[in-house]
């Protein structure tokens, strides 16, 4: 069996990439490291816990302990992270502790364990932000905005050093913005289907004219699976959906398709430094890989709508905050590493 440690994967990214994982191959023994913040959410993962060949450690990766969890692991691919940019506005605090700390001693855990591959999981906003033409290419400099995508930046040049000075093996992904099934209901798109399934009103900040570059998770997973495999160690890849959409365009989509009127749409204050345009050139990740997007947005939007109307339990349990108390239903009473 190959060992491969998930940090991060009870949230909304890593969950998707542990079921791809489970489901691609059967002879990988999956370690999810979480710490399950309000983001992260073990019912992600009930299926393939069940399944004895994913296990589950509830760890803080800044934790110095932590890396007993690394022990004959052979890859490591790194998510776990503070996520959202207008919490990092309010208070940036966990960001730099998560995201620059906690991933340094991720690397270093990592490190000590002699993994052979590293794949550290960033964020096309490191690049800052775009005028209307233009995409970002590996080669660009790192201007970041937020202080969310500045611990971000951070932390893929301590990945960076890492490589230089003590050789590590690691690769860096930066991906542009994700959408699909369990992607908790504070980002965006999540929170507009959830509004509109209500009847409540859209915050759409500013005009809604900001444009994002839209992938769906599983095509970003499809991108981790090839880079972690095939990637070459130092290298950076963007992972772009190749769907740039404005704001307003798509909250438009999603009311039209659950058939609620416009007037629900309201343009709240705007984000502080708001980004206005993101776009990702992935040709990199084309002549190398062989990697495109699958899903059109239109079609892939549709679809997590479908999702988020098929599950219904699972958005009750996350508003209501109940979710929380899954992992003490289950786990509490047994070892600290779990599998169902
Ligand atoms: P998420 O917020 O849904 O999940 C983050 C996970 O990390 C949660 O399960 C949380 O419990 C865990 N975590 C947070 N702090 C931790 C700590 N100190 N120790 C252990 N676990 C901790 O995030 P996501 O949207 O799935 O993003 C995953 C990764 O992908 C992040 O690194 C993010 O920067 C990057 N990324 C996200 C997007 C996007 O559109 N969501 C795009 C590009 C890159
Ligand atoms: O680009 C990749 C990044 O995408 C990831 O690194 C981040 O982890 C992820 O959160 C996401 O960041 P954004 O800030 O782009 O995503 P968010 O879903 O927060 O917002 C998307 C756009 O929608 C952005 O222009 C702000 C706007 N927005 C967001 C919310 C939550 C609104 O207009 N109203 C809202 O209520």
């Amino acid at each position: 069996m190959t060992k491969i440690v998930v940090t991060g994967g009870a949230g909304f990214i890593g969950s998707n990439f542990v079921h791809h994982l489970y489901a691609k191959y059967p002879d990988y023994q999956i370690t999810v490291v979480d710490k399950l913040t309000y983001a992260g959410n073990l019912r992600n993962l009930e299926s393939v816990l069940r399944s004895g060949r994913v296990t589950f450690e509830r760890l803080d990766i800044c934790d110095p302990a932590i890396g007993d969890a690394f022990a004959r692991a052979e890859m490591v691919i790194h998510f776990a992270a503070e996520s959202h940019v207008d919490r990092s506005i309010e208070d940036a605090e966990a960001f730099v502790r998560t995201n620059v700390n906690g991933t340094w001693n991720v690397v270093e855990a990592a490190r000590g364990h002699k993994v052979s591959r590293f794949l550290h999981v960033s964020t096309d906003e490191v690049y800052g932000s775009l005028g209307p033409q233009g995409r970002f290419t590996e080669t660009m400099p790192l201007v970041p905005t937020s202080p969310y995508a500045a611990t971000k930046a951070a932390s893929d040049l301590l990945v960076q050093a890492a490589v230089r000075t003590h050789g590590f093996p690691a690769i860096i992904t930066r991906c542009s913005n994700n959408y699909g099934p369990y992607q908790f209901p504070e980002k965006f798109i999540p929170l507009m289907i959830v509004q509109a399934l209500a009847g409540r009103s859209l915050p759409v900040y500013g005009d809604g004219q900001q444009v994002r570059d839209w992938i769906h998770v599983s095509d970003h997973c499809r991108a981790l699976d090839a880079v972690l495999h095939g990637g070459r160690v130092g290298e950076v890849y963007n992972i772009g959906g190749d769907a740039e959409r404005a704001n307003l365009d798509i909250v438009r989509t999603i009311l039209k398709t659950l058939g609620r009127d416009e007037s629900l749409i309201e343009h709240v204050t705007d984000r502080k430094a708001h980004d206005r345009r993101y776009a990702m050139d992935s040709a990199k990740l084309l002549a190398e890989l062989g990697w495109r997007p699958q899903w059109n947005f239109e079609d892939g939007l549709a679809d997590t709508i479908c999702w988020y109307q098929a599950n219904q339990a699972w958005l009750a349990e996350t508003r209501s905050g109940d979710y929380r108390n899954y992992f003490e239903r289950h786990y509490v009473h047994r070892e600290k590493t779990f599998a169902l």
